[in-house]
Protein backbone atom coordinates (compact mmCIF):
# COMPACT_ATOMS: atom_id res chain seq x y z
CA UNK A 1 0.00 0.00 0.00
CA UNK A 2 1.90 3.10 -1.07
CA UNK A 3 -0.52 6.20 -0.16
CA UNK A 4 0.13 5.28 3.51
CA UNK A 5 3.50 5.44 2.81
CA UNK A 6 3.13 8.62 1.06
CA UNK A 7 1.98 10.23 4.08
CA UNK A 8 5.02 9.04 5.80
CA UNK A 9 7.63 10.46 3.53
CA UNK A 10 5.65 13.76 3.23
CA UNK A 11 5.94 14.11 6.96
CA UNK A 12 9.38 13.00 7.36
CA UNK A 13 10.14 15.78 4.76
CA UNK A 14 8.35 18.19 6.65
CA UNK A 15 9.48 17.44 9.78
CA UNK A 16 13.38 17.99 8.38
CA UNK A 17 12.31 21.77 7.54
CA UNK A 18 13.29 21.93 3.98
CA UNK A 19 11.39 22.52 0.81
CA UNK A 20 14.57 20.61 -1.21
CA UNK A 21 14.84 17.68 1.11
CA UNK A 22 10.71 17.29 0.83
CA UNK A 23 11.29 17.11 -2.90
CA UNK A 24 13.87 14.90 -2.68
CA UNK A 25 12.50 12.32 -0.11
CA UNK A 26 9.06 12.02 -2.47
CA UNK A 27 11.56 11.50 -5.52
CA UNK A 28 13.78 8.62 -4.20
CA UNK A 29 10.74 6.91 -2.19
CA UNK A 30 7.97 7.48 -3.91
CA UNK A 31 7.86 5.23 -6.79
CA UNK A 32 4.75 3.74 -7.16
CA UNK A 33 1.95 5.93 -6.69
CA UNK A 34 -1.17 4.69 -5.67
CA UNK A 35 -3.22 4.78 -8.43
CA UNK A 36 -6.00 7.35 -6.51
CA UNK A 37 -3.43 9.68 -7.63
CA UNK A 38 -2.51 8.47 -11.10
CA UNK A 39 -4.19 9.92 -13.77
CA UNK A 40 -4.19 8.82 -17.79
CA UNK A 41 -1.31 11.11 -18.48
CA UNK A 42 0.81 9.42 -16.21
CA UNK A 43 -0.32 6.24 -17.12
CA UNK A 44 0.38 6.47 -21.17
CA UNK A 45 3.30 8.68 -20.69
CA UNK A 46 0.93 11.79 -22.12
CA UNK A 47 0.02 9.98 -25.18
CA UNK A 48 -4.07 10.25 -26.46
CA UNK A 49 -3.15 7.60 -28.63
CA UNK A 50 -2.97 4.95 -26.33
CA UNK A 51 -5.79 6.35 -23.68
CA UNK A 52 -8.11 5.82 -27.37
CA UNK A 53 -6.55 2.17 -27.36
CA UNK A 54 -7.79 1.83 -23.26
CA UNK A 55 -10.97 3.41 -24.08
CA UNK A 56 -11.40 0.42 -27.25
CA UNK A 57 -10.21 -1.96 -24.99
CA UNK A 58 -12.98 -1.13 -22.37
CA UNK A 59 -15.40 -1.46 -25.41
CA UNK A 60 -13.87 -5.22 -26.39
CA UNK A 61 -14.10 -5.59 -22.36
CA UNK A 62 -17.83 -4.98 -22.01
CA UNK A 63 -18.79 -6.89 -24.93
CA UNK A 64 -17.22 -10.26 -23.73
CA UNK A 65 -18.22 -9.56 -19.79
CA UNK A 66 -21.50 -8.91 -20.60
CA UNK A 67 -22.14 -11.16 -23.18
CA UNK A 68 -24.01 -7.91 -25.14
CA UNK A 69 -26.53 -8.11 -27.98
CA UNK A 70 -25.86 -6.59 -31.39
CA UNK A 71 -27.87 -3.66 -30.35
CA UNK A 72 -25.81 -3.16 -27.42
CA UNK A 73 -22.51 -3.82 -28.94
CA UNK A 74 -23.68 -0.63 -31.80
CA UNK A 75 -24.12 1.66 -28.69
CA UNK A 76 -20.93 1.12 -27.57
CA UNK A 77 -19.20 3.76 -29.66
CA UNK A 78 -21.73 5.96 -27.94
CA UNK A 79 -20.48 4.97 -24.85
CA UNK A 80 -19.20 8.04 -22.41
CA UNK A 81 -15.68 6.77 -21.64
CA UNK A 82 -12.85 9.25 -20.75
CA UNK A 83 -11.18 11.58 -23.28
CA UNK A 84 -8.77 13.54 -21.10
CA UNK A 85 -5.55 12.68 -20.16
CA UNK A 86 -6.53 14.19 -16.92
CA UNK A 87 -9.30 12.21 -16.26
CA UNK A 88 -8.73 9.54 -13.04
CA UNK A 89 -12.00 7.54 -13.11
CA UNK A 90 -10.00 4.28 -13.12
CA UNK A 91 -7.99 1.95 -10.51
CA UNK A 92 -4.94 -0.23 -10.94
CA UNK A 93 -4.01 -2.95 -9.15
CA UNK A 94 -1.19 -5.74 -10.10
CA UNK A 95 -3.69 -7.50 -12.16
CA UNK A 96 -6.50 -5.27 -13.76
CA UNK A 97 -6.99 -1.46 -14.80
CA UNK A 98 -10.84 -1.00 -13.84
CA UNK A 99 -12.34 1.33 -15.50
CA UNK A 100 -15.10 3.37 -13.30
CA UNK A 101 -17.94 4.56 -15.61
CA UNK A 102 -20.31 6.92 -15.98
CA UNK A 103 -24.04 7.06 -15.90
CA UNK A 104 -25.25 4.82 -19.50
CA UNK A 105 -27.37 2.68 -21.56
CA UNK A 106 -26.22 -0.11 -20.80
CA UNK A 107 -26.18 -0.10 -17.08
CA UNK A 108 -22.61 -1.35 -17.00
CA UNK A 109 -20.26 0.59 -13.83
CA UNK A 110 -17.09 -1.14 -14.04
CA UNK A 111 -14.76 -2.69 -16.48
CA UNK A 112 -11.81 -4.61 -15.61
CA UNK A 113 -9.54 -4.98 -18.19
CA UNK A 114 -6.55 -7.55 -17.13
CA UNK A 115 -2.74 -5.64 -17.39
CA UNK A 116 -1.96 -8.85 -19.47
CA UNK A 117 -3.53 -6.81 -22.50
CA UNK A 118 -1.94 -3.60 -21.53
CA UNK A 119 1.60 -4.18 -22.16
CA UNK A 120 2.79 -1.25 -24.44
CA UNK A 121 0.03 0.33 -23.79
CA UNK A 122 0.38 1.62 -20.36
CA UNK A 123 3.98 2.19 -19.11
CA UNK A 124 6.08 -0.06 -17.79
CA UNK A 125 6.61 1.68 -14.38
CA UNK A 126 2.73 0.71 -13.71
CA UNK A 127 3.15 -2.79 -14.88
CA UNK A 128 4.59 -6.28 -13.56
CA UNK A 129 7.55 -6.49 -14.51
CA UNK A 130 6.29 -9.88 -16.40
CA UNK A 131 4.32 -7.51 -18.36
CA UNK A 132 7.25 -5.22 -19.55
CA UNK A 133 6.71 -4.46 -22.85
CA UNK A 134 10.12 -4.83 -25.34
CA UNK A 135 10.96 -3.84 -28.48
CA UNK A 136 11.48 -6.40 -31.03
CA UNK A 137 14.87 -6.87 -31.93
CA UNK A 138 16.07 -5.52 -35.03
CA UNK A 139 17.07 -8.47 -37.72
CA UNK A 140 17.71 -8.05 -40.96
CA UNK A 141 14.48 -10.50 -42.28
CA UNK A 142 12.42 -8.46 -44.69
CA UNK A 143 8.74 -8.69 -43.92
CA UNK A 144 5.20 -8.54 -45.65
CA UNK A 145 1.50 -8.59 -44.46
CA UNK A 146 -1.25 -9.29 -46.64
CA UNK A 147 -4.41 -7.34 -46.39
CA UNK A 148 -7.79 -8.42 -48.32
CA UNK A 149 -10.55 -6.42 -48.45
CA UNK A 150 -14.60 -6.33 -49.51
CA UNK A 151 -15.22 -9.93 -47.94
CA UNK A 152 -16.16 -12.24 -47.14
CA UNK A 153 -17.28 -14.21 -50.26
CA UNK A 154 -19.02 -17.30 -49.80
CA UNK A 155 -16.70 -19.53 -52.70
CA UNK A 156 -13.24 -17.42 -52.82
CA UNK A 157 -12.57 -16.65 -49.31
CA UNK A 158 -12.40 -20.53 -48.22
CA UNK A 159 -9.74 -21.01 -51.43
CA UNK A 160 -7.79 -18.41 -50.17
CA UNK A 161 -8.10 -19.49 -46.65
CA UNK A 162 -6.90 -22.78 -47.95
CA UNK A 163 -4.23 -21.08 -49.84
CA UNK A 164 -2.85 -19.57 -46.70
CA UNK A 165 -3.19 -22.11 -44.33
CA UNK A 166 -1.03 -24.65 -46.79
CA UNK A 167 1.33 -21.33 -47.21
CA UNK A 168 1.67 -20.76 -43.05
CA UNK A 169 0.83 -17.13 -44.31
CA UNK A 170 -1.44 -15.02 -42.26
CA UNK A 171 -3.60 -12.42 -43.08
CA UNK A 172 -5.91 -9.38 -42.17
CA UNK A 173 -9.62 -9.42 -43.61
CA UNK A 174 -11.11 -6.02 -43.88
CA UNK A 175 -15.16 -7.57 -44.18
CA UNK A 176 -18.13 -5.21 -44.89
CA UNK A 177 -21.28 -6.10 -42.64
CA UNK A 178 -23.47 -6.28 -45.34
CA UNK A 179 -21.35 -9.49 -46.26
CA UNK A 180 -20.36 -10.64 -42.97
CA UNK A 181 -24.70 -11.28 -41.52
CA UNK A 182 -25.07 -13.13 -45.31
CA UNK A 183 -22.05 -15.94 -44.29
CA UNK A 184 -21.03 -15.60 -41.01
CA UNK A 185 -19.65 -19.20 -40.87
CA UNK A 186 -16.87 -17.87 -43.39
CA UNK A 187 -15.88 -14.76 -40.87
CA UNK A 188 -15.90 -17.39 -38.09
CA UNK A 189 -13.49 -19.56 -40.76
CA UNK A 190 -11.22 -16.73 -41.50
CA UNK A 191 -10.50 -16.30 -37.75
CA UNK A 192 -10.12 -20.16 -37.34
CA UNK A 193 -7.32 -20.44 -39.74
CA UNK A 194 -5.36 -17.90 -37.88
CA UNK A 195 -6.04 -14.89 -39.43
CA UNK A 196 -7.67 -11.40 -38.31
CA UNK A 197 -10.97 -9.24 -39.00
CA UNK A 198 -10.80 -5.85 -39.81
CA UNK A 199 -13.59 -3.64 -40.17
CA UNK A 200 -14.56 -2.15 -43.85
CA UNK A 201 -17.68 -0.56 -43.65
CA UNK A 202 -21.56 -1.69 -43.90
CA UNK A 203 -21.74 -1.24 -47.36
CA UNK A 204 -18.90 0.48 -48.55
CA UNK A 205 -19.23 3.88 -49.06
CA UNK A 206 -16.87 7.07 -48.81
CA UNK A 207 -17.03 7.32 -44.77
CA UNK A 208 -15.99 11.28 -45.59
CA UNK A 209 -18.93 11.72 -47.71
CA UNK A 210 -21.93 10.49 -45.79
CA UNK A 211 -21.70 12.46 -42.60
CA UNK A 212 -20.27 11.70 -39.16
CA UNK A 213 -23.32 10.13 -37.91
CA UNK A 214 -23.99 7.72 -40.82
CA UNK A 215 -20.42 6.98 -40.98
CA UNK A 216 -20.44 5.83 -37.26
CA UNK A 217 -23.57 3.82 -38.01
CA UNK A 218 -21.53 1.85 -41.19
CA UNK A 219 -18.42 1.25 -38.38
CA UNK A 220 -21.06 0.06 -35.62
CA UNK A 221 -23.54 -1.84 -37.43
CA UNK A 222 -20.36 -4.01 -39.12
CA UNK A 223 -18.66 -4.30 -35.46
CA UNK A 224 -22.23 -6.00 -34.42
CA UNK A 225 -22.07 -8.25 -37.22
CA UNK A 226 -18.41 -9.36 -36.92
CA UNK A 227 -18.99 -9.28 -32.74
CA UNK A 228 -22.35 -11.92 -33.52
CA UNK A 229 -20.80 -14.30 -35.96
CA UNK A 230 -17.30 -14.59 -34.15
CA UNK A 231 -17.58 -13.35 -30.47
CA UNK A 232 -14.98 -10.44 -31.25
CA UNK A 233 -14.93 -7.28 -32.05
CA UNK A 234 -12.79 -6.21 -35.03
CA UNK A 235 -9.46 -4.43 -33.88
CA UNK A 236 -8.72 -2.48 -36.58
CA UNK A 237 -11.00 -0.49 -39.39
CA UNK A 238 -9.84 0.19 -43.13
CA UNK A 239 -12.31 3.04 -44.30
CA UNK A 240 -13.14 2.12 -47.70
CA UNK A 241 -10.90 3.63 -50.59
CA UNK A 242 -8.97 4.25 -47.49
CA UNK A 243 -11.05 8.37 -46.99
CA UNK A 244 -10.71 8.87 -43.37
CA UNK A 245 -11.01 12.32 -41.67
CA UNK A 246 -9.93 13.31 -38.31
CA UNK A 247 -14.00 13.62 -36.82
CA UNK A 248 -14.68 10.02 -38.04
CA UNK A 249 -11.38 8.21 -37.14
CA UNK A 250 -12.13 9.78 -33.75
CA UNK A 251 -15.04 8.18 -33.43
CA UNK A 252 -13.75 4.59 -33.94
CA UNK A 253 -10.97 4.75 -31.60
CA UNK A 254 -8.80 2.24 -33.54
CA UNK A 255 -5.68 1.61 -35.99
CA UNK A 256 -6.44 2.53 -39.55
CA UNK A 257 -5.29 0.33 -41.98
CA UNK A 258 -3.76 2.12 -44.71
CA UNK A 259 -1.59 0.27 -47.55
CA UNK A 260 1.51 1.18 -49.68
CA UNK A 261 1.17 -1.43 -52.42
CA UNK A 262 -1.73 -1.75 -54.26
CA UNK A 263 -2.36 -4.68 -55.87
CA UNK A 264 -4.71 -2.61 -58.50
CA UNK A 265 -6.48 -6.50 -58.41
CA UNK A 266 -9.54 -4.79 -59.24
CA UNK A 267 -8.57 -2.73 -61.55
CA UNK A 268 -6.63 -5.86 -64.17
CA UNK A 269 -9.27 -8.21 -63.08
CA UNK A 270 -6.20 -10.53 -64.35
CA UNK A 271 -4.44 -12.57 -62.49
CA UNK A 272 -0.68 -12.43 -64.05
CA UNK A 273 -0.67 -8.77 -64.26
CA UNK A 274 -1.59 -8.82 -60.53
CA UNK A 275 1.56 -11.17 -59.61
CA UNK A 276 3.49 -8.86 -61.47
CA UNK A 277 2.42 -5.45 -60.31
CA UNK A 278 3.04 -6.49 -56.55
CA UNK A 279 6.18 -8.55 -57.09
CA UNK A 280 8.02 -5.49 -58.54
CA UNK A 281 6.24 -3.14 -56.17
CA UNK A 282 6.26 -4.25 -52.65
CA UNK A 283 9.32 -3.57 -50.42
CA UNK A 284 10.19 -4.41 -47.04
CA UNK A 285 7.34 -3.45 -44.46
CA UNK A 286 4.83 -3.17 -47.09
CA UNK A 287 1.30 -3.79 -46.29
CA UNK A 288 -0.33 -5.21 -49.69
CA UNK A 289 -3.96 -4.14 -50.70
CA UNK A 290 -5.66 -7.20 -51.99
CA UNK A 291 -9.22 -8.18 -52.49
CA UNK A 292 -11.33 -12.11 -51.75
CA UNK A 293 -14.10 -10.87 -54.08
CA UNK A 294 -12.38 -11.55 -57.77
CA UNK A 295 -11.70 -15.11 -58.75
CA UNK A 296 -7.94 -13.34 -60.63
CA UNK A 297 -7.03 -12.08 -57.07
CA UNK A 298 -7.72 -15.61 -55.19
CA UNK A 299 -5.96 -16.81 -58.03
CA UNK A 300 -2.69 -14.47 -58.05
CA UNK A 301 -2.39 -15.21 -54.17
CA UNK A 302 0.05 -18.81 -54.50
CA UNK A 303 2.29 -16.75 -57.52
CA UNK A 304 2.42 -14.09 -55.01
CA UNK A 305 3.33 -15.96 -51.66
CA UNK A 306 5.84 -17.79 -53.86
CA UNK A 307 7.39 -14.94 -55.62
CA UNK A 308 8.06 -12.90 -52.66
CA UNK A 309 8.94 -15.81 -50.28
CA UNK A 310 11.88 -16.04 -53.59
CA UNK A 311 12.88 -12.80 -52.68
CA UNK A 312 13.19 -13.21 -48.93
CA UNK A 313 10.36 -12.25 -47.67
CA UNK A 314 8.45 -13.38 -44.49
CA UNK A 315 5.25 -13.03 -44.03
CA UNK A 316 3.78 -11.60 -40.69
CA UNK A 317 1.02 -9.96 -38.99
CA UNK A 318 0.18 -6.16 -38.88
CA UNK A 319 2.07 -6.47 -35.36
CA UNK A 320 4.62 -8.01 -36.05
CA UNK A 321 4.84 -5.84 -39.35
CA UNK A 322 4.51 -2.36 -37.37
CA UNK A 323 6.70 -3.84 -34.36
CA UNK A 324 4.90 -1.91 -31.80
CA UNK A 325 1.57 -2.03 -30.35
CA UNK A 326 -0.49 -0.67 -33.05
CA UNK A 327 -2.52 2.57 -31.94
CA UNK A 328 -5.96 4.20 -31.73
CA UNK A 329 -6.19 7.20 -34.57
CA UNK A 330 -3.22 6.46 -36.24
CA UNK A 331 -3.18 5.44 -39.99
CA UNK A 332 -0.53 3.06 -40.72
CA UNK A 333 0.45 2.98 -44.07
CA UNK A 334 3.57 0.26 -43.87
CA UNK A 335 6.61 -0.70 -41.08
CA UNK A 336 7.81 3.17 -41.10
CA UNK A 337 5.12 5.04 -42.34
CA UNK A 338 2.35 5.98 -39.71
CA UNK A 339 0.61 9.12 -39.08
CA UNK A 340 -2.48 11.14 -37.36
CA UNK A 341 -5.93 11.39 -38.69
NI1 LIG B 1 -12.99 -1.92 -50.28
Amino acid sequence: MKFSKLITTVAVAFSVGTLATQAHAAKSKVTTPNSQHLTFKQLTGNNSHRLGTIRQLTRSQIATDHKLSGKQVQYLMALPLPHRLTARNFTLDSQTLTMHLTKNKLNVKIAKIPLSKLSGIILNRYLPKTLWYHKPATTNQKVVALTFDDGPDPVLTPKLLKTLKKANVPATFFEVGSSVIKYPQISRMVLKYGNQIGNHSWNHPQLTKIGKAKAIHQIAATDAAVYKATGTLPSFVRPPYGAINETIGAAFDRPTIQWDVDSLDWSYLNTPKTVNHVLSTTHNGSIILMHDIHPTSVAAVPSIINGLKKRGYKFVTLEQLIQKPLLSNYQYFGRNDFRNL
